[in-house]
């Protein structure tokens, strides 16, 4: 049961920072300004389904991984640690900072570069859930195998 949450929360987790991403890519190439703060701004509120989804997979994720050994779990440990330290220090500063330039709006090199700065962390935070992800179901598949009659 705890796996499965576990497993729901990563899944909230990728789809959430999936959805920001193509928006922020869409909305910024093809959108007009409105459009862009709209995205900017709603990317706030997609906030607080995220950090939960993030707080829940990595709670869980930590008390699953006390049982187990192994270079699997350890990756997974690491990469969660990544994964938070990008969303505490880039990812919700950005989206703070990127909502306000762009109420006013002001679209300067600054707003660009954290802009920048805001996809690569976004886009590593993706592919580290994913690979979690993965090491996870070989996890799962490990354990069955192991109590399997
Ligand atoms: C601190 C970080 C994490 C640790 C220590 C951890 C640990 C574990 C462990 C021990 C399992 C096996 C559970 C079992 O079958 O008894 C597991 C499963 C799984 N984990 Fe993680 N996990 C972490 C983060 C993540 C993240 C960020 C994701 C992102 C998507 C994720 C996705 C999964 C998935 C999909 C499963 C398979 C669940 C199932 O099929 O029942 N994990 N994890």
């Amino acid at each position: 049961m705890k796996s499965k949450l576990h497993a729901a929360a990563g899944a909230v987790a990728m789809l959430t920072i999936a959805t920001f991403w193509v928006s922020t890519l869409v909305s910024e190439t093809f959108g007009t300004d409105e459009q862009v703060a709209q995205v900017k701004f709603t990317i706030l509120y997609g906030m607080v389904l995220l950090i939960p989804a993030m707080a829940a997979v990595g709670g869980s994720g930590f008390a699953m991984g006390k049982g187990w050994r192994g270079k699997q779990i350890l990756a997974k440990h690491l990469r969660m640690k990544i994964i938070g330290g990008n969303g505490i220090l880039i990812l919700i500063p950005s989206a703070f900072f990127l909502a306000s330039r762009a109420q006013v709006p002001n679209f300067d090199g600054w707003f660009y570069a954290v802009q920048t700065l805001e996809i690569i962390a976004g886009a590593t935070n993706f592919i580290l859930l994913g690979l979690n992800m993965r090491y996870g179901i070989a996890l799962a598949r490990r354990r069955k195998k192991a109590t399997a009659p």
